[in-house]
């Protein structure tokens, strides 16, 4: 399921400001890729270009290249709304559709591309796609509740098991733990350990700690000032990212001297 992305020459624009400039990387499948920088650098605009989410803001749009497994994106020919079913996303905030049950919030996604799914089937998606967010035995009695119901943490895993459940090969999420306690987020750690077994994951986080307890690459981003465009600056295994990078930015970064 898991699919590789390739990244290539790619300027990110917010109609004439150029927000992330010349951005190249690959990011493996099977893996954790995390993206560090000080706020403002561009880390969630440039998530955003990996499912076209970004192009859905009045203006916005990239040059260059995102391909995943080969094919580009951004191709004449490709969907976007093809696009985002394959690279889910999960959000800062736990965003549960507050009206619908936890079970229907599961099936918000599939509902959109798949109406006549039958009751039987729903059922065992809901069950399985809770079971592999870690979230199943916490609420299988009270599946018709509101998923307003949940705790923050609970919210949260219910949102990745949204984004789970019309089987996206990619995950992208952005700081998905910031709204969270301390427990709730080694919760998430744990599942984003588990999940990427069958996906390609990358994650935004300001938590350093959390960055090299849970990914397996990480890409720093940093700008030079404000109105200057955000750059990735350096891209490696995250152990070496975290005790020998080749950048003065980077160590000053990760050591906490700025950002
Ligand atoms: N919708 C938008 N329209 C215009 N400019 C935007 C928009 N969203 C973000 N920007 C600008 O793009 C740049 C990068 O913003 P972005 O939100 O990607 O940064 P970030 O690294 O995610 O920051 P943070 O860590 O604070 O979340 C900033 O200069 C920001 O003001
Ligand atoms: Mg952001």
């Amino acid at each position: 399921m898991a699919q590789r992305i390739d990244v290539k020459d790619l300027n990110i624009f917010y109609s004439d400001f150029l927000a992330v400039e010349d951005v190249s990387m690959a990011i493996e499948p099977k893996s954790v890729t995390a993206f560090i920088g000080p706020s403002g650098c561009g880390k969630s605009t440039f998530l955003r270009t990996l499912n076209r989410m970004h192009e859905v803001i009045p203006g916005a749009r990239v040059e260059g290249t995102v391909a995943m497994e080969g094919v580009d994106l951004y191709g004449d020919d490709v969907d976007p709304v093809a696009v985002r079913r394959q690279v889910g996303m999960v959000f800062q905030r736990p965003n549960p559709f507050p009206t619908m049950s936890i079970e229907e919030n599961v099936l918000a996604g599939v509902r959109l591309v798949n109406k006549k799914i039958s009751k039987s089937d729903a059922a065992d998606l809901v069950e399985e796609s809770l079971r592999h967010a870690n979230l199943w035995e916490e609420v299988k009695d009270r599946l018709a509740k509101p998923g307003s119901g949940l705790s923050g943490g609970q919210q949260q895993r219910l949102c990745i098991a949204r984004a789970i459940a019309v089987r996206p090969q990619v995950l992208l999420m952005d700081e998905p733990c910031s709204a969270l306690d301390p427990i709730s987020t080694l919760a998430i750690e744990d599942l984003i350990t588990e999940l990427k077994q069958d996906y390609t994951i990358c994650i935004v986080t300001h938590n350093m700690q959390q960055a090299a307890r849970v990914s397996d690459r990480t890409g720093f981003f940093n700008i030079a000032g404000t109105g200057k465009p955000g750059k990735l600056i350096e891209m490696d295994d995250t152990g070496v990212m975290f005790s020998s990078p080749s950048e003065q930015a980077t160590e000053d970064y990760i050591s906490g001297r700025f950002g």
